[in-house]
């Protein structure tokens, strides 16, 4: 049934912004048999909606944010669903003094997780709940159900959280939605699901270069073989729409679309806050800060016409893969993609464990890996496996506050399917970045995703030169392998060594007469 005409205090939940997200999440909560108040900056927003959509549910349009705020139940539940940064300040700001204690403010857009610490801060001084809210799925998710990160306090849940776990994919009969932790930890999860999007995208779009350049696979074949890996392990949304977008024909020239897209990739900028997140919790999340990267390449236009007019290749023409070594390629270039996938997401979760102890966040990452099983872009098999590999979805498990969880793998790669998968897919892998190097094709996820994977599990790394080197410049000191404590070795003098408080150190003498003591001689 459609109201018009608005009706105080009765409506379930309210929603301004009615731009296509937030639309669409108002009619997912009318379908799900709520009472939706509407509001828009512009009235024709919420005209056009109520009369094409009204009679999918109940919905109370309003014309200004008093009237949204009048229209609600208690506690009320606004959602905001407005461009990100200073446009959310400002609906805050004229809500804040229309509400009551206990009342919910929702921002369920893209917000950088250090905008939802402050605007949770302020307004729990005012006695109201703000709750950041991650969703993913795009303008189809919000309508027929996204997978939802709610943060915020916990005790907002309770009136909130059915409402969204209502309107998001389940997945086994388990909603795709569940509370992650205090303020900001919802978008900073949705944050981190788009860094390892970027990195999911990036490795479908070096496996796709790799096919064509090295192998000479046309889009229109290329869209079979990625309908074929969609059936293995890799099956996943965004194989399955890579598949559609290759096999898609332009109605203007008869060539395929993606030869005619500029190839110059956007970015509205949550994969760069990931990169730069990851820097600031220490997290190397190197093949994620590759794929934004490579977009930021892509549209160096001028830069890049340059380029290829004054830079050389060094290589010989490819294609270099004969017609008879071609299959085994193909699956060389799956299991390198696949490496590389899983790659960026232990990367990704890797840095929730960091940013759950820098912001004291109570983070239980089978729970986070269960929420992204359905309703999102990166919605894949592989995060069921995930999932159990972190000790499955547990709603009520939360590890102490800023601390890693007991008893899960430190890194997704450790868990034994993982490290397994790992060791079968090293062979294509190294064999693929040869191939893509050799042949100039730049593949900087496959190949920092590689050299990710042999850092950690290389015995010394060159670590301890830049060590050295740090000392000599700037007497920073390096500890040793065989002794407690920092030590420095004092390279302009005599270049003996000293301990971290300036102290000659001490070396164990050899007893009188050791036969081993070389000085004796
Ligand atoms: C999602 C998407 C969605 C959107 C982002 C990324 O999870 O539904 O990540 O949030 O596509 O805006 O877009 P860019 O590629 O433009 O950064």
């Amino acid at each position: 049934m459609t109201e018009t005409s608005t009706v105080r205090g009765t409506a379930d939940i309210g929603v301004t912004g009615l731009a296509v997200m937030g639309a669409n999440l108002a009619r997912n909560f009318a379908r799900h048999g709520y009472t939706v108040a509407l509001h828009n900056r512009s009235r024709a927003k919420t005209d056009a909606l109520v009369a094409e959509h009204g009679h999918e549910g109940s919905f109370v349009a309003t014309e200004t944010l008093e009237e949204l705020v009048g229209s609600l139940a208690s506690p009320r539940r606004v959602l905001i669903m407005v461009k990100a940064g200073a446009p959310v300040d400002a609906v805050i700001d004229q809500l804040v003094p229309l509400l009551d204690e206990g009342d919910i403010v929702i921002d369920a857009g893209n917000s950088h997780y250090e905008d939802t610490r402050r605007r949770e801060a302020a307004l729990a001084e005012k006695g109201l709940h703000f709750v950041g809210v991650g969703v993913s799925g795009g303008e189809e998710g919000a309508l027929n159900g996204p997978a939802i990160m709610p943060g915020g306090p916990e005790e907002s849940y309770a009136a909130l959280g059915p409402l969204l776990e209502d309107i998001a994919a389940s997945y086994d009969g388990e909603p795709c939605c569940a509370w992650i932790g205090t303020d900001g930890a919802g978008h900073y999860v949705k944050m981190v699901h788009n860094g390892i999007e970027y990195a999911d995208m990036e490795v479908i779009g070096e496996a796709f270069d790799l096919l064509r350049r090295v192998a000479g696979i046309e889009p229109a074949e290329q869209a079979q073989v990625f309908d074929a890996w969609n059936q293995t392990e890799l099956a996943s949304y965004l194989i399955e729409i890579t598949a559609e977008v290759l096999q898609q024909v332009d109605a203007a020239t008869g060539a395929p679309l993606v030869d005619v897209i500029v190839d110059e990739a956007g970015q509205k900028g949550t994969g760069r806050w990931t990169a730069i997140s990851g820097l600031d919790v220490g997290s190397p999340v190197a093949a994620i800060a590759e794929s934004v990267f490579a977009r930021s390449l892509s549209a160096q236009t001028e830069v890049r016409a340059t380029a290829r007019e004054v830079l050389a290749a060094g290589v010989e023409s490819a294609p270099a893969v004969s017609p008879q070594d071609r299959d085994a390629f193909v699956e060389d270039v799956r299991q390198a993609l696949f490496a590389s996938k899983l790659v960026a997401y232990a990367q990704g979760l890797d840095m929730l464990s960091a940013a759950a102890i820098e912001y004291g966040w109570a983070l239980d990452l089978g729970t986070i890996a269960s929420l992204w099983r359905d309703g999102c872009i990166i919605r894949a098999d592989l995060l069921d496996v995930i999932m159990k590999a972190f000790g499955g979805r547990d709603t009520s498990r939360h590890p102490e506050p800023g601390t890693r969880a007991e008893g899960q793998p430190l890194n997704l790669l450790f868990a034994p399917e993982f490290a397994q998968a790992m060791a079968e897919a090293l062979p294509a892998w190294r064999r693929v970045v040869g191939a893509a190097v050799a042949a100039g094709v730049p593949v900087p996820v496959f190949s920092s995703a590689l050299a990710y994977y042999d850092g950690l599990r290389a015995d010394r790394l060159p670590a301890a030169l830049i060590q050295g080197q740090r000392d000599f410049f700037g007497a920073h000191t390096y500890r040793r392998t065989d002794r407690d404590g920092s030590f420095h070795t004092l390279w302009s003098g005599d270049r003996t060594e000293v301990d971290g408080d300036g102290a000659p150190v001490v070396m164990p003498q050899p007893a009188e007469g050791d036969p081993t003591d070389e000085t004796a001689r």
